[in-house]
């Protein structure tokens, strides 16, 4: 099967089908990853351009070693150092690295929408590697394929999405994604960084740490994004953490095998103390490690689209 489509834009528009496909393809690229040399010709003689206009440690270290591990030259705009600084437009930029026949577009900005008009405008696939509030699809699909890899299943498992929900992409790709694959999907943090009308999206909303954690199988902690709140959302960050830091006390009452997830980068002390954070429930860094065969796939099977 192939994911027939040019672009990744969100996890709103995949069917289960293309989530399970691009997941199954993924786990083939993790035995790759595993191997001594980690590098296939699939991708050879592509260019991915990397066009990050936010700061990234993760996303943009896994798709440059994704695409390497496939073989494709890869480039790391610098958009600081770029023309973009003399009032160049996103599109024009984009125009530009692809009249260099960059087969491949992944782009990270702030502004909601952003990865969508450069797919409309070029022949080249677009990957959404984050924007603004909107989705982050390639984070999702790999927290998915972690808690498929740990679980065994995502069908019928809750999974509870702790903190600053109203400002995550993540949390929006993953609500999307994991109600699709068919797992009941638990929201908690302070009221006002509870979207209005969340449940719409088919998920239960709780502002109680200990009730939403209660029986879950998955804790999914999000960052706080300071960054993006216009306005004070809680008195303090002392209050926010003393009302839903996830402890180990708290932690204490998912279950058992409770798995512990952090998209990163993770303020310590803030949503997560450091004692769950790098504790044996904690699967953060096996994230990371998955990110990169995800990405693998997601550029793998763009790359059958036939429109590059
Ligand atoms: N999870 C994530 O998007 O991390 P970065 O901001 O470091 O890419």
């Amino acid at each position: 099967m192939e994911l027939k489509r040019k672009d990744l834009l969100d996890i709103k528009g995949l069917d289960r089908e293309e989530i399970e496909l691009i997941l199954d393809t993924a786990e083939s690229f993790k035995e790759v990853t595993g191997r001594e040399i980690k590098k296939v010709p699939t991708l050879r003689g592509k260019t991915v351009v990397n066009l990050f206009f936010e700061p990234s440690t993760r996303t943009r270290t896994s798709f440059e070693i994704a695409a390497k591990r496939l073989s494709a030259d890869v480039i790391n705009f610098s958009v600081s150092g770029s023309s973009v600084s003399k009032g160049e437009t996103l599109l024009d930029t984009a125009r530009n690295i692809e009249a260099m026949r960059a087969d491949f577009i992944i782009i990270r900005h702030p502004a909601s929408g952003a990865p969508h008009i450069l797919a409309r405008n070029l022949r080249s696939s677009v990957i959404n590697a984050g924007d603004g509030l909107h989705e982050h699809p390639t984070q999702a699909l790999l927290d998915m394929f972690t808690i498929r890899e740990r679980k065994g299943k995502i069908e019928g498992l809750t999974v509870a999405i702790i903190g600053d929900i109203a400002h995550s992409r993540v949390a929006r790709s993953n609500i999307y994604g994991l109600t699709r694959m068919g797992a009941r999907v638990r929201v908690a943090g302070p009221p006002a960084l509870i979207p209005a009308e969340v449940e719409t999206l088919g998920v239960s909303v709780f502002y109680d740490m200990e009730e939403a954690l209660s029986g879950a199988d998955v804790i999914m902690v999000l960052r706080i994004q300071l960054e993006r709140q216009g306005k004070n959302y809680f008195p303090t960050l002392r209050e926010f953490a003393r009302l839903y830091c996830l402890t180990q006390e708290r932690a204490g009452h998912a279950k058992g095998d409770a798995m512990i997830m952090h998209p990163g980068p993770v303020n310590r002390g803030i949503e997560i103390s450091p004692e769950v954070a790098d504790g044996l429930s904690s699967v953060i860094l096996e994230q990371v490690t998955n990110g990169v065969a995800v990405r693998m796939a997601v550029l793998y099977l763009l790359s059958g689209s036939g429109e590059i």
